[in-house]
């Protein structure tokens, strides 16, 4: 296997940090830079595994800083955008910085490459969101983008900045778009680790609306072994959806959770459906497993199980993360919630 020098941003977030340890678990002939500016999301005990091998560089910084990322991509084979702002909540509050870190911070990518006198390859790690809401059917890599909230948005229109710099200036570039993640690492705010330690603190379940609205779950290492498949084998100006076909009502994930930690339905509480909730995602990931040969390898179950034994097992690592407003029942109603 060829070596390689590989820039990953947002690589002390959730996503980000898996695939940092995947890659150099993977690819023992790789050189890893993680760039990531310790925003919400980061953490850097999320990497205390790997922060000493020879192969990891960590800098502190923004990807928005164009002299930063012009200095950076000089010396990288390829670049894997993860970072991002990624909680739809939060972007329902305060939706500025969405569009500066999720759409102006790939575009300065893409200009940082473009400027470059050789060729650097992009993965883009985009979402499924960007197609809106799946009221029937699944949606392929050509269904147009319906974004429904700032945070969809602000990726779509990333999005489409990648792709324009493909067909405009033939950069080398893919996009990823994938279903939502779960897996050790993950913020406390999101649907999964929050439930847990809820759960597992007897605090009321706040579950949006009836609880019906229905996502496309994916273990996060399969994420990252896909990501690897279009980074390798990926061709120049294409989409590849990636999904394990697990779709589940947010009501039932929060009874498996209640159920594997043995705690009772009754802590499940409804709280006010925040504005521009996506009743249904569903996601067909046909190119990505015909054209690259990937396929997720983690059932839902078992992973589901093992996720939770890490948040039992890991609480010295969620309980400074697990703040009353992490927690939040309703966090889009927090303005600029932190
Ligand atoms: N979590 C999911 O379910 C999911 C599903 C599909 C796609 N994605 C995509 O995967 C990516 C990562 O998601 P995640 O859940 O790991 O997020 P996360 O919030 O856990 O981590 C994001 C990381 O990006 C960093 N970051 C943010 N803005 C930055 C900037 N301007 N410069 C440098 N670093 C910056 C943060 O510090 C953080 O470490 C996002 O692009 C997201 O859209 C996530």
């Amino acid at each position: 296997m060829k070596s390689m020098k590989l820039l990953v941003t947002g690589g002390l977030g959730f996503i980000g940090s898996n695939f940092c340890r995947y890659i150099l678990n993977k690819h023992s002939e790789y050189e890893l830079t993680n760039l990531d500016k310790v925003g919400i999301g980061a953490n850097p005990a999320n990497l205390r595994d790997i922060e000493n091998d020879k192969r990891y560089t960590f800098i502190k910084g923004d990807i928005c800083n164009p002299q930063l990322l012009n200095k950076i991509i000089r010396d990288v084979d390829a670049v894997v955008n993860i970072a991002a702002e990624t909680h739809v909540d939060r972007s329902i509050a305060d939706p500025y910085m969405f569009l500066q870190n999720n759409t102006v911070g790939t575009f300065t990518i893409l200009e940082a490459i473009r400027k470059r006198n050789e060729k650097a390859r992009l993965v883009h790690v985009s979402t499924d969101e960007v197609y809106g809401q799946a009221l029937e059917g699944s949606f392929t890599e050509d269904t147009p983008t319906n974004p429904s909230n700032p945070y969809s948005a602000s990726k779509a229109a990333a999005d489409m900045f990648v792709l324009s710099y493909h067909k405009t200036y033939d950069l080398d570039v893919s996009i990823t778009r994938c279903t939502n993640n779960f897996g050790p690492y993950q913020l406390p705010e999101k649907l999964i680790p929050k439930t847990v330690i809820r759960a597992l603190r007897n605090l009321p379940i706040p579950i949006y609306g009836s609880g019906t609205n229905i996502r496309d779950w994916i273990y996060a290492q399969d994420h990252c072994e896909a990501i690897d498949a279009v980074l390798q084998g990926g061709k120049a100006g294409e989409v590849y959806n990636v999904s394990a076909g697990n779709e589940i009502p947010n009501i039932e994930i929060a009874k498996k959770i209640l159920a594997i930690l043995h705690k009772p339905e009754s802590l499940i509480t409804f709280v006010e459906d925040r504005p521009g909730h996506d009743v249904r995602y569903s996601l067909d990931s046909t190119k990505t497993r015909s054209m690259l040969g990937w396929q997720p390898k983690f059932s839902f179950k078992q992973s589901l199980e093992s996720t939770i034994r890490w948040y039992v097992e890991n609480e010295q690592w969620w309980t400074p993360l697990a703040t009353e407003a992490i927690l939040h029942p309703t966090p889009w109603k927090q303005r600029g919630a932190n």
